[in-house]
């Protein structure tokens, strides 16, 4: 995954209508119920490779969300999102800034593993735009759901599938954005990034960084 995304903007926001009108779906009435759902999806053929739908965990509703790529290998093994390498990097963030699991929900942009085989291992591929807009449908409904005040995309694909046009994380990154009347937007890392720095010093003021933004997200959370 790039933590970067330079393709043009189309300033074109995602709306609920948008998302019924690409799936034909019926509303869904809680995150239990769309959590048996997501592993029937077929919106897309992702599903025909991967073990399983990986739905969203956490509190719910919740003040604070926030939104991966999709799900990784071991995530796609044990159906639940951000378990893997990337995943320990997030919990250790959370913990750092005072949060925890249980008091966010934390989920994908997109709901499949994607990824070519390469000998015994299964390596990620970012998903495509037309894989994202297919399950968009999913975190659509998720926002709905979960309500929260303020929605951290983890890196550009998630930026993308909330915005529903790509953005470079750099320029959008520090502060938030509204999204819809009820929520704002705030675009940081992927905590994968953080993993592929090979400089520890510029791991670590990486890493710091991110676990400020989480901490400033709480204060915003707090005051608005
Ligand atoms: N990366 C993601 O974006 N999501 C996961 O659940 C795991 C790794």
């Amino acid at each position: 995954m790039k933590s970067e995304d330079t393709e043009p903007h189309n300033r074109r926001t995602r709306t609920q209508d948008d998302a019924n009108a690409l799936t034909g779906a019926r509303t869904l009435t809680s995150i239990t119920e769309l959590r048996d759902a997501v592993n029937e999806c077929k919106r897309c053929p992702l599903w025909k490779s991967a073990t399983q739908g990986v739905p969203g965990e956490g509190l719910a509703p919740s003040k604070l969300m926030m939104i991966g790529e999709a799900p990784g290998d071991q995530e796609d093994l044990q159906g639940h999102p951000f378990i893997g390498p990337a995943g320990a990097v997030l919990d250790r963030a959370l913990q750092d800034a005072g949060l925890s699991r249980e008091t966010v929900y934390i989920s994908n942009a997109v709901k499949h593993f994607k990824f070519e085989p390469r000998g015994k291992r299964r390596l990620h591929i970012k998903p495509a735009a037309s894989e994202i807009e297919a399950c968009g449908w999913w975190l659509a409904e998720e926002l709905r759901l979960v309500a929260p005040k303020l929605v951290m995309a983890l890196g550009g694909t998630s930026a993308r599938a909330l915005l529903g046009h790509p953005v470079t994380v750099s320029q959008m990154r520090g502060a938030p954005t509204r999204l819809t009347p009820t929520t704002h937007l705030w675009v940081t890392i992927h905590p994968s990034f953080l993993l592929r720095i090979p400089d520890d010093v510029q791991r670590r003021n990486e890493y710091a960084r991110f676990v400020n933004e989480l901490k400033e997200a709480q204060d915003w959370i707090a005051k608005s």
